[in-house]
């Protein structure tokens, strides 16, 4: 697609876009997990934002409760590796990518085959680390379109954004603390703080779905400055 195509897709839809959303569950034996608080609203309510405006959404979920909004197209997922392995299935043909899902960052070595009976006063679990999906974008899947993660932080918000932003070579961290009630992890309002590489802007409280159609402008913008900085290069 020429600069000029790729520039009016960006205004009248036709972008293709991926988001990922929802925990990851990690199983433990045939009846237990590990998983985490996510209620995949962020994530849902930033691919139905995607599509309202036209744009062509792909939306990779770990379980939620949460319907499947209208227009978007889904894979279902349960674990970090199967996360790992859709997104970077379907990666390289998108233009915009967004990573909202909090996925397990360890996962238990051996998943036993039975139910793991009390026996002992203490169980030892013994994780693995998960495979980096966003870490893994620019690298292992080639994706050269904008990228966008999320950080959910318990201290020091913007300098743990900030380092998330430039190893995994994002174009933006949308970071939220978590650690304050009616934010984040399963409430319905959010407020967030954007890190782009060259600038942070604070938005103020906002129901998810509102902050998600503000998030979908920001990105879009940004994916039209790359568009037109790599074109005339
Ligand atoms: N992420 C991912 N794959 C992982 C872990 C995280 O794709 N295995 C993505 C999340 O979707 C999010 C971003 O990376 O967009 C940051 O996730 P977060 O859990 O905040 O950061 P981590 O890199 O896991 O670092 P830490 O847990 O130490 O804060």
């Amino acid at each position: 697609m020429s600069a000029c195509h790729a520039a009016a897709a960006v205004q009248t839809g036709g972008v293709n876009v991926l988001v990922t959303a929802g925990p990851t569950r990690e199983p433990i034996d045939p009846v237990r997990f590990l998983t985490n608080r996510s209620s995949g609203k962020m994530g849902y309510a930033v691919a139905e934002a995607f599509a309202k405006a036209g744009h062509t959404v792909l939306l990779v979920s770990g379980p939620t409760s949460l319907d499947v909004p209208d227009y978007v197209d889904f894979v279902p997922v349960t674990t970090a590796a199967e996360m790992h392995e859709v997104v970077g299935h379907h990666l390289k043909r998108m233009d915009i990518a967004v990573f909202v899902a909090a996925v397990a960052d360890y996962t238990p070595a051996k998943v036993a085959p039975q139910k793991i009976k009390k026996e002992g006063d203490s169980l030892m679990l013994e994780l693995v680390k998960t495979k980096d999906i966003l870490g893994s974008a620019r690298g292992e899947f080639g994706f050269a379109g904008t990228l966008v993660g999320f950080a959910a932080e318990t201290e020091n918000l913007e300098a743990n954004a900030r380092r998330k932003l430039t190893g995994k070579g994002c174009d933006l961290v949308v970071a939220n603390d978590v650690s304050e009630e009616g934010r984040g992890f399963d409430s319905h309002g959010n407020e967030v703080t954007l890190c782009f590489p060259d600038r942070t802007l604070e938005l103020p409280h906002a129901p998810k779905s509102e902050l998600a159609k503000d998030l979908v402008e920001t990105i879009l913008d940004l994916h039209l400055t790359k568009i037109s900085t790599s074109s005339n290069h």
